[in-house]
């Protein structure tokens, strides 16, 4: 039977009178593209740090490729991008990837071609020959990137790996998770950003407050799925006006656009057809309306509003 990837009972930080991570209980399996999800102050980078053995906790106990947290054997089976990160900026891009690669030991012939594998897929090759100070914070984000995949590691850590990427710089984060998930690596990734996470994950975790207040699959999600009481409608239409659009509110909350299809929530379903008669008496055609699946954001968002009503 294969060990987790990671393991973690209780974890909790402390700094002073400040709990930055009150309660991180997960297991994330090997291969798994995971996304840690929560509002800045969450806890995330705390919790990273931990699971890394950068921060120790004040409680608790974890694993992490089935050796103690910071253990150093596990750790140069990890790779790491972090979220604030300071590099070596009078190096060029190519000599600082050559610098880390050297820290791990990675042998000379080895070394030339990954680095020129890597520069490849962050889209780097024509800037390697330039100095890191002269890098955009696109351009650091994508070598910093890269820098954590040198040691070709078993489970890698991205926090907030797209925070000052462009469309451009996102999708190619996006295609190298998609890759890494391809070749079985584990990927933990921290993001505050929804659409990110909706994208790349397999599997997410909420966090708020420093404690994890739900996991789910992003795979199996289905139409009418969780959260209860909530069906989240989704319309394709053409020819309706700004008005109506608002108007469409009179059915069912939180209308939003998402890749071409307008998505509104009810509690009752038999406002589908409702709203299917009205949207022809409006004149509007009707393409697609239906029950969809619920957008993270709506679950974000669920998760969240629980949470604050219960406490
Ligand atoms: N070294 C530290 N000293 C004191 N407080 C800290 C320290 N690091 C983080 N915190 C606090 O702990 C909480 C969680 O921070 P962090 O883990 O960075 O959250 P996130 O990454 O989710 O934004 C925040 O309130 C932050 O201010
Ligand atoms: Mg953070």
């Amino acid at each position: 039977m294969n060990a987790a990837a990671i393991r973690t009972q209780f974890l909790r930080k402390e700094f002073g009178p400040k709990v930055a991570v009150a309660d991180l209980t997960l297991t994330v399996q090997q291969g798994e593209v995971f996304g840690f999800l929560g509002p800045n102050g969450a806890g995330k980078t705390t919790s990273i740090k931990m699971l890394l053995g950068l921060v120790a906790p004040t409680a608790g106990d974890g694993r992490v490729l089935d050796a103690p947290l910071g253990n150093v054997a596990a750790r140069a089976k990890i790779g790491f991008l972090p979220e604030h990160f300071r590099f070596q900026d009078w190096l060029s891009g190519r000599e600082f990837l050559d610098l880390h690669a050297r820290l791990y030991g990675i042998s000379n012939v080895k070394r030339e071609t990954s680095i020129k594998e890597l520069l490849r897929r962050v889209d780097l090759q024509d800037a390697s020959e330039r100095k890191l100070k002269e890098y955009s914070k696109g351009m650091l984000q994508r070598v910093g990137l890269a820098a954590a995949l040198l040691n070709e590691p078993e489970l890698v850590f991205l926090d907030e790996p797209t925070s000052g990427l462009d469309p451009l710089g996102r999708l190619i984060v996006r295609d190298v998770i998609n890759e890494l998930r391809a070749q079985g690596t584990c990927v933990f990734l921290n993001s505050h950003l929804l659409s990110e996470v909706e994208i790349t994950c397999d599997r997410v975790a909420f966090v708020k407050n420093g404690s994890v207040i739900r996991e789910m699959s992003l795979r199996d999600r289905i139409a009418g799925d969780s959260p209860p009481n909530v069906i989240e409608i989704e319309l394709v239409v053409k020819n309706i006006t700004p008005n109506l659009l608002r108007e469409l509110a009179q059915f069912g909350k939180n209308v939003q656009q998402l890749n071409g299809a307008i998505h509104l929530q009810t509690e009752n379903e038999a406002r589908i057809p409702e709203l299917n008669r009205w949207l022809v008496a409006q004149g509007v055609d009707v393409y697609k309306i239906g029950m969809a699946k619920p957008s993270l954001e709506t679950l974000f968002l669920q998760v969240m509003g629980e949470d604050a009503r219960a406490g």
